[in-house]
């Protein structure tokens, strides 16, 4: 880190006072607090709004910017397509570590040790026995209900089970103490959740499939304890093909944790009111469900599938650069190149492929990749493939539904979400909630007007009135029907 020197620091001068000030950079970084100092008269004609006589504001629309959290995790130099977990290469983890043991390294800090790892995957494996009433919950869903709003549900109902979980039951301070009974209940709840993670997403794929749900199995690993609550259908001795067992247990390892995408901060930010971790890991759930973030892998084969064949590549990257399509797979927030995951996904996908052909949609895939690589609109954008631009083919060629691609990236994800709000929780300076800014644009304060005196103007513009809709259900018997003796026509 080293001592700032007195050089470490930003002279701001604002032309509306002739001002100057001086701020701190710490770290590479200033405070956005520091600017609130900079204060102005608010001038003639200026909105009220603007708050100018309360300091400058930092705008930041989808945090291009902006630095919210200190963090020891994580680090990605998305210009040169680095990635470490706790300083450790993700090349090197692929191919030494498991997805427990780095889950351990994620959470607590350090590789563990033989028997630390030993206890961790021990309890981790203990706790993946959902709650008897997980099963009516999710017996609720309809069978075609899409996995991961199940997954998303599961975990808010999975809190409501452990209130001793619960800092809205059991005080404020439950997981920010940071004493032995604070780390130890904190312990429990992410023993709990990396265990339960891969139990509700099997009992939601055997929902849909209506089958019957399967006791967790002793003595197998996280990830072929995985396959076997999905697939297993009561033959003897039933055991997941290793192959496919490995190759999961690398793509969960890749996938458990990106730093501060949009599913990690959406359980800090949830998380910084100190909710209970149920709550916490449900909204990430969401957040990772859309199709800009976790849904993307989905978004890929879909994409693919509707390209239909190689030939048809040119003519869609032509309607990508016409903005009528979006390439999913392509593109990241923080990468400007190759995304350092997707190769080690291919080379996974090439000992996948090995035992269950190659899939269909392959070539498609490799061509639009070829083109779009060579394309001036890609290459000026720093567009490259991400990692779900091949692990989508993993996972359909493993023969997962469709909609159940971002399910293998939240479960996962867990550990990630787990190891920032655990982070945060123990952060010295407790946790400050997470309350953003805005710039306010709207009306300035006006009068209410009676509903005879509005006029049309203000309430039949562009997005400001309600549209009326069909109603489900309606059809020409309803129509046709009256009520109270009132025609509904
Ligand atoms: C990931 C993603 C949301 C990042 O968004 P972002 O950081 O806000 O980047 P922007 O949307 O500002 O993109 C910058 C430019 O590249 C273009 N672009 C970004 N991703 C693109 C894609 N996949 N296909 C076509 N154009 C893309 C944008 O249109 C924009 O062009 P412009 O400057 O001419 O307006 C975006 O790249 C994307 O939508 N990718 C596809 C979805 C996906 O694979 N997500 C998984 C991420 S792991």
């Amino acid at each position: 880190m080293g001592q700032p020197s007195s050089n470490d620091s930003l002279t701001v001068r604002d032309n509306r006072t002739g001002k100057s000030y001086t701020i701190p950079i710490v770290n590479n970084t200033v405070q956005a607090t520091a600017f609130k100092a900079i204060k102005a008269a608010r001038q003639q004609g200026e909105r009220e709004e603007n708050e100018t006589e309360k300091g400058l504001r930092i705008a930041d629309k989808g945090f291009l910017n902006t630095a919210v959290i200190t963090s020891e995790i994580t680090y990605i130099d998305g210009d040169a397509g680095v990635l470490r977990y706790r300083g450790y290469p993700i090349e090197q983890l692929a191919v030494h570590s498991n997805f427990l043991e780095t889950s351990y390294l994620l959470i607590y800090g350090s590789l563990p040790t033989r028997s630390q790892s030993k206890l961790f995957e021990h309890e981790v494996m203990q706790h993946s026995i959902a709650h008897h009433d997980a099963e009516s919950l999710l017996r609720a869903f309809r069978y075609d209900s899409h996995p991961m709003s199940i997954l998303t549900s599961a975990f808010a109902g999975l809190g409501s089970m452990y209130s001793e979980a619960n800092p809205s039951l059991q005080g404020q301070t439950l997981y920010t103490k940071g004493d032995a009974a604070c780390l130890a209940n904190m312990d429990k709840q992410i023993y709990r959740l990396i265990g339960k993670a891969t139990t509700l997403a099997a009992m939601a794929y055997r929902v849909r499939q209506g089958r019957k749900f399967v006791t967790p199995p002793a003595g197998l690993s996280y990830t072929g304890s995985f396959l076997y609550q999905m697939d297993h259908l009561g033959e003897e001795e039933y055991k997941p093909s290793p192959v496919l067992e490995k190759a999961l247990d690398v793509l969960f390892l890749l996938h458990a944790d990106h730093e501060l995408n949009a599913s990690c901060t959406t359980v800090l930010q949830t998380g910084s009111s100190l909710v209970d971790p149920y709550s916490a890991i449900a909204a990430g759930c969401a957040s990772l469900y859309g199709p800009l973030h976790g849904g993307a892998n989905e978004a890929v084969i879909r994409m693919l599938i509707s390209i239909g064949s190689p030939d048809n590549v040119p003519a869609f990257v032509e309607q990508v650069k016409r903005r009528e399509k979006v390439l999913s797979g392509f593109g990241h927030r923080v990468y400007k190149t190759s995304d350092p995951r997707s190769f080690i996904v291919r080379k996974t996908a090439d000992e996948v492929f090995k035992v269950t052909g190659k899939d269909e949609l392959l070539e498609t895939a490799m061509r639009l990749h070829e083109v779009a690589m060579k394309d001036e609109y890609f290459i000026k954008r720093k567009l490259a493939p991400n990692v779900d631009f091949c692990s989508g083919l993993i996972y359909r060629s493993m023969g997962f539904p469709l909609d159940f691609f971002p399910v293998l990236f939240a479960v996962p994800r867990v550990v990630g979400w787990l190891a920032h709000w655990r982070q945060m929780m123990l952060q010295p300076g407790g946790v400050k909630i997470w309350r953003p800014r805005q710039v306010y644009v709207g009306p300035s304060v006006r009068d209410y007007v009676p509903v005879d005196e509005r006029g049309q103007d203000e309430a039949s513009s562009k997005n400001t009135a309600p549209t009326p809709v069909v109603h489900m259900g309606q059809s020409k018997r309803t129509m046709l029907a009256s009520f109270k003796g009132k025609s509904k026509l």
